[in-house]
Order: C-alpha cells, then structure tokens, then sequence
C-alpha cells in the first residue's frame, strides 16, 4: 500500500532534494491492453474501491492519459480553446495533494497528508487511491479580454475531455472511478491555496476494484 510513498521518497532523497521538490514521474506506459472500442464499452461509473494504491508508474499513466502532453510542441492529449491550457489536475492521495505539470510531467506537491476524505461527502472518497481534482483557471484568458461566460463555458469543455480520457483511461485499466460534483467547494480552495480565479469544476475518484 505504500508503494507510492516509498517511491516518491526514493526519488527524492537520490535527487538530494527537499520534500517539497517537484517529483519527476516514470515516462507514462502508452502500451494499452484494450482497444479504444473495447474502453468505450465497459467505460461506466462504479463507486466500489479497494484501498490498494496506486504506484508511480499507474500514477504516471493515469495523469498523462487524463491531461499529458502528446506532441512536442508542447500540445496535449485533448484539445484545448485558444491553445489555453487553463485546467489543472490536482491529484489527492495518502501522501498528500499534488499539482500535475503536463509539461514537465511531474507533481507538485502543495499539501503533505492525507486529504482524500475532505474531497467529498460518500465515503468511499476516502478509501480510493486517488481523487484528481479538476481546477480551472480564469486569469490564463485575461490577456484575450473574452467574455467571462465564454471562459466558463471553455473550462467546463476543458474539463468534460479529462473527465472522459480519464473514465476510458480507467476502463482499460481495470480500475473503477466516478466522477463527482458534489464536494465542499470552499473548504478545498482554502486547502488547495487556490486563488479566486481558480475553481474546482469536478473531482474525479480513481482506484483500484476490490479483490473479489
Ligand atoms: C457532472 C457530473 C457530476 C456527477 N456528480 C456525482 C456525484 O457528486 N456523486 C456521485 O456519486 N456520482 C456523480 N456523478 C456520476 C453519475 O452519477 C454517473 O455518471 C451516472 O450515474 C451515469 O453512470 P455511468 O457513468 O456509469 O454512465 C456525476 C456525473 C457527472 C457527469
């Protein structure tokens, strides 16, 4: 269960670095035992978690499928409006909260503990190895002067694409998942030290399916 922790402290101290040092990720594996076909036929909600974690490596794919860079320009796995890249993932799991970096594809790590249980008010939030929240950002479009509803109705695009790699991502995995709109909005912006342009537009529970 601790694999995660263990990993990510490995790859700390041989980088010398402090705890709050971006973790480089395992390069993603893009070798998918089901076809896209297949994904889309069992890609379904199911809120039965077992409390297995997820390792570096399954953390790496999940994150490059839901929101990675897949082109050297810099592009990503889906599209975004204006080349605005104006959704973050953030990632809760025992360890802590990180904030992925498609770019660089590493995690940031923005709070130490465990704050799955805050993500959400059905216990199994609490229990999944992983709740990756999904946080757009006004002030990227600031520059273009475009109406705030427009922005809004972007991000929410922006979002409904990760939610979607992530739902086929975990249905080749074997994994189960929900993605969630029920959550204490406020409590997680103060958590997350998100500014007021920041907003969390849904939040998504990935883990591994119980043993039997
Ligand atoms: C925008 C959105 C918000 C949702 N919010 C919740 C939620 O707060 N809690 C929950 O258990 N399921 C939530 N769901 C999951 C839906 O209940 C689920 O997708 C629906 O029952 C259809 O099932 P399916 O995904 O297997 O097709 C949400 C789904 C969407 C798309």
């Amino acid at each position: 269960m601790k694999k995660v922790i263990l990993a990510l402290c490995v790859v700390m101290v041989m980088a010398g670095c402090a705890f709050s040092e971006p973790v480089k990720l395992p390069e993603p594996d893009k070798n998918c035992p089901m076809s896209l076909t297949e994904a889309l036929t069992f890609r379904r909600t199911d809120r039965d978690f077992s409390e297995e974690d997820l390792t570096l490596q399954e953390l790496s794919n999940l994150l490059w499928a839901a929101g990675g860079v897949n082109r050297p320009d810099g592009k990503l796995v889906y599209p975004v409006a204006m080349g605005k890249q104006d959704t973050a993932i953030y990632a809760f799991t025992r360890e802590g909260v990180s904030k992925y970096d498609p770019k660089s594809h590493s995690l940031e790590i923005t709070a130490e503990g465990d704050h799955r249980a805050e993500t959400g008010m059905q216990p199994f939030v609490a229990k999944a190895a992983v709740n990756l929240a999904y946080v757009h950002d006004a002030s990227l479009w600031e520059d273009m002067k475009a109406p705030e509803e427009l922005v809004r109705r972007w991000g929410f695009a922006h979002t409904g694409a990760v939610m979607q790699n992530v739902y086929l991502y975990c249905a080749a995995a074997g994994w189960n998942c929900v993605v969630r709109g029920s959550f204490d909005a406020d409590n997680l912006a103060k958590l997350m030290k998100l500014s007021p342009s920041q907003s969390i537009t849904l939040i998504h529970t990935v883990g591994k399916r119980p043993k039997n």
